[in-house]
């Protein structure tokens, strides 16, 4: 199935449908039972939504010349959508193994098993965390990402969680109206800021990036 078969599919259904049905389209279904906590501070296996994740996208905005990366990818949902809709190299970073495992693999898309807290943040350039750990495991991350800032601008996609915690001052909120999803701006002197081209976003990817 195409992009453009895909999203017809979606546009056609109820908002209430699309995720069940993008999820069987991907390959990332699961009959359920994979939320288990993997550790102390961090967060069992929940998909994100459809919706969330394109408004992600779009405003970021992320194309093909970023590097997205998935922190706590679970089964792919994210990852592979952010390929498919931008083109940008993508990074699912997942500490389960047994998920990281099930992930349909696509090309552009690379699946790492390990701890975040531990895996190569380098070259990302957006960061997408859809409430994958707690405490000081996501102060630890914060500070990854903040050394990762200092090298170059990143975007920080937060959905599900607070990362702000009202100390992380090198994270430049955007205004937004979305209750679940905040996107930060790294403002870190001395490093010029992330300028990109906005690419064109399909239509039918606005309204389903909106009906949520
Ligand atoms: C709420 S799920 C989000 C999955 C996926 N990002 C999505 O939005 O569909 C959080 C995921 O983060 C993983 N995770 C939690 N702590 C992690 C860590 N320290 N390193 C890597 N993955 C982690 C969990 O195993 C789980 O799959």
């Amino acid at each position: 199935m195409t992009l453009d078969q895909l999203l017809t599919e979606l546009v056609s259904l109820p908002p209430s449908r699309r995720d069940a049905e993008v999820e069987r389209l991907l390959g990332v279904a699961t009959p359920g039972g994979d939320d288990a906590p993997p550790g102390a501070e961090l967060i069992g296996y929940h998909a994100s939504g459809l919706a969330p994740v394109l408004r992600a996208l779009r405003e970021a905005p992320v194309t093909s010349a970023d590097v997205f990366i998935d922190l706590g990818s679970g089964l792919g949902k994210v990852a592979l959508l952010a390929r498919l809709i931008s083109g940008a190299r993508v990074l699912g970073i997942e500490t389960q193994r047994a998920l990281l495992d099930r992930a349909p693999r696509l090309e552009g898309v690379e699946f790492v098993h390990a701890d975040v807290r531990g895996a190569p943040l380098d070259e990302g350039t957006v960061f997408f965390l859809y409430n994958p750990f707690s405490g000081g495991a996501l102060r630890e991350v914060l500070e990854r990402l903040h050394a990762v800032a200092r090298q170059h601008a990143i975007v920080v996609c937060a959905l599900g969680i607070d990362v702000e915690h009202g100390t992380e001052s090198w994270l430049r909120p955007r205004p937004t109206d979305a209750f679940w999803l905040q996107l930060f701006d790294s403002v870190v002197p001395g490093v010029p800021p992330r300028v990109v081209e906005p690419p064109r976003f399909d239509a039918r990817l606005h309204r389903l990036a909106g009906e949520w």
